[in-house]
């Protein structure tokens, strides 16, 4: 990784090799193959020499295109650690989170450094490209105050007041081991392996300051927040982002997304906040569900993915329509009438989710599902859906399992540490 251009051309050879001989069929071109799974179906495949500047006034992997597959991670403070661990965690981080995301390896790499120490990195995305690697950070409400109330790191004055953990929705089943976190990242790029090395190579870093508390994969991203992207589908087999804000929209990225000095703490002004929430799907439910009770829970047709109105996937839903015999063409209960802004005050959220599968559980079910994530100028406007979704056709089918919220700081300039910010 030490020479980016070199290790690029080489492994887009050798991937293209691969794919010759083993994956015959997909739709590879330009260079392509890392990704050639969502992506290439959607007909957009992602350039693996794809790379996103780290630096720059939000962080990247907000508005950024969604990538394939992700990689987040929460984590948790160790007992004894201080703040002063907290500042140089977060220097360290950034530090190596900025090579990472342009393709190069951490510090002195995993092969040139010291031959009597561990290499600084673990090696496994030696010679991938950047892959369009994005890695943003976020701080959990117990950094600022745990759950006995102290103020470890001398940030309690400092919360945003809108940062507190979620409340209780109709139908939660949350599991506490997927849930909370001090601090979370999330990785994001169009290759698992590039994405998995991001979060392996920042836990390591943290040792003995911070620890995985939780960690999710997952693949196929559920939502398009660029008009350049096609819309992918979900596990229920539905097309999911179609009326996502996309970066393309500056004015609602600006009014919905980022955090504006105006609304403060002023060292949040720039960022955003993260809602993560672990949805599992009862797919095996679903699945013996028909086509026509499937299409009438989310609203739109499966297909095409337009609202049960009419029209093609990216027509406005028309929630006053009625069929011949008087009932409304998008039933009362469908997902896309309760997300609606028309239906909680003109809120709207930028989705970034991941589809998961994670094995099976002891009944012979897919723990599957979807990993949502969105963000929001202000946790109240998840809140808002989430309570509106709580008369959701959709409940039946899916069991919310673990929630998390983050407040996403600004982007830093070279030289600058994230959320330097927080500590000036
Ligand atoms: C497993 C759970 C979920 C599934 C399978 C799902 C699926 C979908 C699908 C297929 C659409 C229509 C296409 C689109 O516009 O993207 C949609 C729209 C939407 N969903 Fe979900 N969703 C889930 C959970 C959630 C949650 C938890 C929220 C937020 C609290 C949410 C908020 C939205 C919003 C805001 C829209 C757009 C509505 C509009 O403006 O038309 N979804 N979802």
């Amino acid at each position: 990784m030490s020479d980016p251009e070199h290790d690029r051309s080489l492994s887009r050879r050798s991937l293209l090799g691969l794919a010759g001989a083993g994956a015959a069929g997909l739709a590879l071109g330009g260079g392509a193959g890392v990704a050639a799974t969502t992506a290439a179906l959607a007909g957009s495949t992602p350039d693996p020499g794809t790379r996103y500047a780290f630096y720059g006034a939000h962080q990247a992997g907000i508005v950024t295109p969604a990538q394939d597959r992700l990689h987040f991670a929460a984590f948790d403070m160790s007992v004894a650690a201080t703040r002063t661990e907290l500042i140089s965690l977060l220097a360290d981080w950034t530090a190596a989170a900025a090579r990472m995301t342009q393709g190069l390896e951490v510090g002195d790499g995993s092969v040139d450094g010291d031959l009597l120490a561990p290499p600084d990195d673990t090696g496994e995305a030696r010679g991938l490209p950047p892959s369009g690697l994005t890695i943003t950070f976020g701080f959990g409400p117990t950094l600022f105050t745990d759950a006995s109330g102290a103020d470890r790191f001398g940030l309690a004055s400092r919360t945003p007041p809108l940062l507190a953990p979620l409340p209780r929705f109709a139908g939660d089943a949350l599991v506490p081991a997927s849930s909370g976190g001090d601090l979370c990242i999330q990785a994001c790029s169009d290759d698992p392996q590039v994405a998995v090395h991001a979060i392996r190579n920042l836990s390591r870093i943290a040792f003995g300051r911070a620890a995985l508390r939780w960690s999710q994969l997952g693949f196929g991203r559920t939502s398009s927040t660029s008009t350049s992207q096609a819309t992918a589908r979900n596990l229920f087999g539905f097309k999911d982002g179609t009326a996502n804000i996309k970066v393309e929209q500056g004015s609602a990225v600006d009014a919905d997304v980022w955090v504006p000095a105006s609304d403060g703490p002023a060292w949040l002004a720039g960022g955003s906040y993260l809602v993560a929430r672990k949805i599992r799907m009862v797919i095996e439910n679903w699945d013996r569900t028909r086509l026509g009770e499937q299409q009438r829970v989310i609203g739109r047709d499966k297909g095409e993915g337009a609202p049960l109105s009419g029209g093609t996937e990216f027509t406005e839903p028309d929630f006053q329509a009625k069929a011949a015999d008087g009932t409304a063409k998008i039933d009362e209960a469908a997902h896309v009438r309760l997300a609606h802004p028309d239906f909680n005050k003109g809120v709207r959220l930028l989705r970034r989710g991941y589809n998961f599968a994670d094995g099976n559980d002891q009944l012979g079910r897919l723990d599957a599902g979807l990993f949502f994530i969105s963000f929001q100028r202000s946790p109240e406007q998840f809140i808002a859906i989430q309570r509106s979704l709580a008369r959701d056709a959709m409940n039946e089918y899916i069991s919310h399992v673990g929630s998390a919220i983050f407040a996403v700081p600004p982007g830093a300039r070279a030289g600058q540490t994230i959320g330097e910010s927080l500590f000036a």
